[in-house]
């Protein structure tokens, strides 16, 4: 009896739970299928999303254990969605779990969102979401996480409402464009951890409205234009305090006792409060911090007074900046006792006294800098204990005494070794050939003398070498030559003699040579004219003579100095010297004072014929028309980039910045922090046979070529990588809009948001195409044969222009070559990509413009069909070529893109002047795709 009630109370509550969920089954699906409707691209995700399945398990989708017909979890992060989110959302009443980050949706969060009662967590981090956060977000009760943060457009204030939600645990708005002040109610969250605002437009108190949450840990404001700290005491589980990059000021000691209060936060970790307005003397209570602190940085602020001697308190510090201040005094001894630190900074401060030798106990050290400063006396020797250390920086003090030559035995320094400017003196220690991992190593401006030693050549990987404004003497080494990523070398105003080596000119990396205010002698040797490196070159006021050579740098007179020599002659012929009589036997001192006399006038007339050239150059370019002046011909100033700021500028060439991969190397985004601008950079797999080849090709026809629908080069770096290995690299702009392949075949890549381009689009960029390879072919001595043109080359930047890019296996032809019979050489390897590749190059036959040809009519039909010719239905038989050729002239509008009609409204269109028009138009560039895409070279 008891079981058949059961039974009956168990079906009486299945035949009610399966009412009630058949009826909000359809409402979940409703709301999803509303969600997907906004959903403007998708790259394939939501293709599953349809009636086939149960919406329970369309990816992204988690439906309830209990209410089986719920969803309970909408998980699409990463997903490359664009498109808005659907105020349908609010209907998915048992969501728990909203997580759309890193996608591409835009427009505002909907305000239904108030009605997902259940939501405990909401993630949109990474979109370009706008609008404000709505209020009735204080409705979603379960609420205990929102992470909204890198939306950037994300407006308004900080919902006072917030408050209202009792479980809220972290609250992620960085990076933002949020104003207000930080509201009061943000006290009432007694649960809050983690409290991160930083990179926002917040103002005001920055406790007024916090301070009473027991359990935050993790306040992050920085970048804000907050003001004047208050108690702070109060926060006992505070880890981390980051104030950086506000408006803060605090002038005097009343207003640093907020030092004293995070005295009794025995949590802390990090204390962030550098570039701020702080000015007054530096607290003494900072000693008694916790000594759990990890970080301390107060750099950039106007704090005055002494580095507390006590500061070896501070046991657990990893970190301590106090760059860019005004403090004053000596380093205290007791810094010696913070051994867990890596990284130390003092610069820019009035310092004085000696360096103290306990900084040599630091072993965990990693940089230590302590440039502009006033130390004095020697450089402690111990500082050779840092066998951890990247970098050290001690320029402009008046550091006094020998390098110590435990200094150059440093096994680890790679980044910098800067001694400049200071008063050391003594030879440049032998051990300096230990530091074969430096790559900067700066002595300008001391009182070195000696001879600089042979075994600076091991310093392989070096870039920048410094020595100017010392008095080192002797000849130059040979080894010189064995340092193979020296880039800049600056020897002027030193006492050098002797001859300049002729090796300079291996080091194919050499761009800026100075060897000015010296005594050398002899002739500039012919190889330094071969250099293509060079682009800089100083042998100023020297006692050089004999013919000068004329090839590459010593071609042009704004990047060469040769002033104050006195038994020159030859060189081009602005230089205005003496023609170098036949018999002048070089090395015959007999004829100097011959020379002297002709070359003292000759000075003076020569600036004056610079100065009259310049001037003519500069009219001449003002008024001659461009088409005398072919862009080709000007030479592009390369900017030097370093290994390391290429490093830097891609985050270590890391995934996140990966654009692609191909043959060749690795495509990044990166920035260049001395440009200030974001760039592509090109890394070549220099382990792959042929691509050093192709890198010199690419560098040389890049540095040549200059288009309106060319890719611009801004520089390329050739250098060593930090296993001692060649590396090589290009730099372009970046485009903003990526890869054309990327724009006609929407959701190949599975991250672009594109919307579809319209007809007229498609025909700018066809005639950017077609104007830049005219230009390769016909504009260019000599001309350029792309070898590589398919959509993935061609970029397109904000305006949506094209620019077509990778020339990594043009060739630059010579101009007696004839276009169409190359020796066979240049043909080994393949060149090209498949399906836009002639097919005469699959018969052997070498490159041509031809070749380019047939790329470009496969390149045009695509962009038209918006079907690449390696699309499966082209595998067998029928060629994307056939398949245009056979629609024409009848069926162009059943091939052409599916997504210009949609587009341009043709299908709805009843204007049939505009449907016409399309068709022409469709017909026309096909058809020259068509033509283009012939057999036969010949055709
Ligand atoms: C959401 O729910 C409301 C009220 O029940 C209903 O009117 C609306 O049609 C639903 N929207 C969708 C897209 O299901
Ligand atoms: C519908 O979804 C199923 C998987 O759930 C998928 O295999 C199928 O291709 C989809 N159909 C369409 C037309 O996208
Ligand atoms: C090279 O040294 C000279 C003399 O000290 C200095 O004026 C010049 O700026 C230096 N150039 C570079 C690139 O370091
Ligand atoms: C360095 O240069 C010297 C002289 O030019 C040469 O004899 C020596 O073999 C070179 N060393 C290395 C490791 O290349
Ligand atoms: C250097 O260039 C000149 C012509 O400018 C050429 O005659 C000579 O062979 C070249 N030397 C080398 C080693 O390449
Ligand atoms: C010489 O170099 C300057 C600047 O480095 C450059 O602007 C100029 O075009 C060059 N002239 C020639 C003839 O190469």
């Amino acid at each position: 009896m008891l079981l058949l009630q059961l039974l009956l109370l168990l079906s009486a509550t299945a035949t009610n739970s399966a009412t009630a969920s058949s009826s909000s089954h359809d409402g979940d699906e409703g709301a999803l299928l509303a969600f997907k409707a906004k959903i403007s691209s998708h790259s394939g995700v939501l293709d599953s999303w349809n009636q086939s399945t149960s919406y329970c398990s369309w990816e992204g989708v988690t439906c309830g254990k209990q209410h089986r017909w719920r969803v309970v979890s909408l998980n699409l992060s990463s997903k490359g969605l664009a498109g808005t989110i659907s105020p349908a959302i609010g209907n998915l009443t048992f969501m728990r779990l909203l997580d759309l980050s890193y996608n591409s949706l835009h427009d505002e969060i909907p305000a239904s969102i108030g009605s997902l009662m259940r939501l405990r967590r909401l993630h949109l981090v990474q979109n370009t979401l706008t609008g404000v956060i709505p209020s009735n977000i204080s409705r979603c009760i379960s609420l205990r996480e929102i992470i909204i943060q890198n939306n950037k457009g994300l407006q308004g204030s900080i919902p006072a409402e917030i408050g209202n939600l009792p479980a809220l645990s972290f609250l992620g708005l960085d990076n933002n464009s949020i104003s207000g002040t930080i509201q009061s109610s943000l006290g009432n969250l007694s649960r809050l951890a983690v409290l991160s605002l930083s990179d926002n437009y917040l103002e005001g108190l920055i406790l007024a409205g916090i301070g009473n949450n027991p359990y935050l840990g993790f306040l992050q404001l920085s970048d804000n234009d907050l003001s004047v700290p208050a108690e702070l005491g109060k926060l006992q589980q505070l880890e981390v305090f980051a104030l950086d990059e506000n408006m803060l000021e605090a002038n005097n000691e009343e207003e640093w006792e907020f030092i004293d209060s995070l005295v009794n936060c025995s949590r802390l970790q990090g204390l962030d409060i550098g570039f701020n307005r702080f000015s007054g003397k530096l607290p003494t209570p900072l000693v008694n911090l916790s000594i759990n602190l990890r970080w301390l940085q107060i750099s950039n602020n106007n704090i005055s007074g002494v580095i507390p001697s006590d500061i070896g308190n501070l046991v657990g510090l990893e970190e301590l900046d106090f760059s860019i201040n005004l403090l004053t005094g000596v380093i205290p001894e007791s810094i010696g006792k913070l051994t867990r630190l890596q990284q130390l900074a003092f610069a820019s401060n009035y310092l004085s006294g000696h360096l103290p030798s306990s900084i040599g106990n630091l072993s965990s050290l990693l940089q230590v800098y302590a440039g502009d400063n006033s130390f004095e006396g020697p450089i402690p020797p111990s500082f050779g204990n840092l066998r951890k250390l990247l970098l050290l920086g001690l320029p402009n003090n008046s550091l006094t005494g020998l390098i110590p030559s435990e200094i150059m035995e440093l096994p680890s320094i790679s980044m910098f070794l800067d001694l400049s400017n200071n008063m050391l003196e003594g030879p440049l220690p032998l051990e300096v050939g230990s530091l074969v991992y430096l790559r900067q190593l700066f002595l300008s401006g001391n009182n070195f003398s000696g001879e600089i030693p042979d075994t600076i050549g091991n310093c392989r990987v070096m870039e920048f070498l410094l020595m100017d404004g010392n008095s080192f003497q002797g000849s130059i080494p040979a080894t010189f030559k064995n340092m193979t990523g020296l880039t800049v070398l600056n020897l002027t105003d030193n006492k050098l003699n002797g001859s300049i080596p002729g090796n300079f000119a291996t080091l194919t990396n050499l761009q800026e040579l100075y060897l000015g205010h010296n005594n050398l002698s002899g002739t500039i040797p012919d190889l330094l004219g071969n250099s293509t490196s060079l682009l800089r070159l100083d042998l100023s006021y020297n006692n050089l003579q004999g013919e000068i050579p004329k090839g590459g740098v010593l071609k042009n007179l704004t990047r060469l100095s040769i002033i104050g020599n006195n038994a020159l002659c030859g060189g081009i012929p602005q230089l205005h010297l003496p023609k170098c009589a036949s018999f002048c036997a070089r090395k015959n001192r007999k004829d100097i004072p011959k020379f002297l006399r002709i070359t003292i006038p000759t000075i003076g007339s020569l600036i004056l014929l610079f100065l009259v050239w310049a001037g003519f150059h500069h009219r001449k370019s003002k008024t001659v028309p461009k088409k005398d002046l072919p862009p080709q011909f000007a030479e592009i100033e390369l900017p030097i980039v370093l290994y390391n700021d290429i490093l830097k500028g891609t985050n270590e060439f890391s995934e996140a910045n990966m654009l692609g991969k191909g043959r060749y190397g690795r495509v990044y985004k990166g920035t260049l922090e001395n440009q200030a601008i974001v760039v592509t950079v090109k890394v070549f797999n220099v382990q792959q046979s042929g691509s050093y080849k192709s890198f010199q090709a690419k560098c040389e026809a890049l540095r040549r070529v200059r288009h309106r629908c060319l890719l611009k080069i801004i520089t390329c770096c050739s250098s060593i990588n930090h296993q001692g290995q060649d590396f090589r690299a290009l730099v372009f702009e970046f485009m903003a809009n990526g890869s054309l392949d990327g724009w006609i075949h929407p959701n190949l890549d599975g991250q672009n948001g594109h919307r579809a381009l319209s007809l007229s689009q498609r025909m700018d960029i066809a005639v950017d195409i077609v104007d830049a390879l005219d230009y390769l072919h016909n504009g260019c001595q000599p001309l350029i044969i792309h070898c590589d043109l398919k959509p993935s080359n061609i970029l397109l930047n904000q305006e949506m222009r094209a620019c077509v890019g990778d020339f990594g296996i043009a060739r630059v032809l010579d101009e007696t070559t004839s276009t169409q019979h190359i020796n066979s050489s240049s043909t080994i390897g393949i060149r090209g990509s498949i399906g836009y590749i002639a097919p005469e190059y699959g018969e052997g036959l070498a490159v041509s413009t031809s070749g380019d040809v047939f790329s470009l009519g496969i390149t045009l039909i695509e962009m038209f069909i918006g079907k690449s010719p390696t699309d499966d239905i082209f595998r067998y038989g029928i060629s994307l070529h056939y398949y245009a050729e056979a629609a024409l002239p009848d069926k162009i509008m059943e091939i052409a893109d599916s997504n210009i009609s949609l587009h341009d409204g043709v299908n709805n269109s009843n204007d049939t002047r505009h449907i016409t028009r399309t068709r022409e138009c469709l017909l026309a560039v096909i058809q020259l795709g068509v033509l283009c895409s012939k057999q036969l070279p010949t055709e």
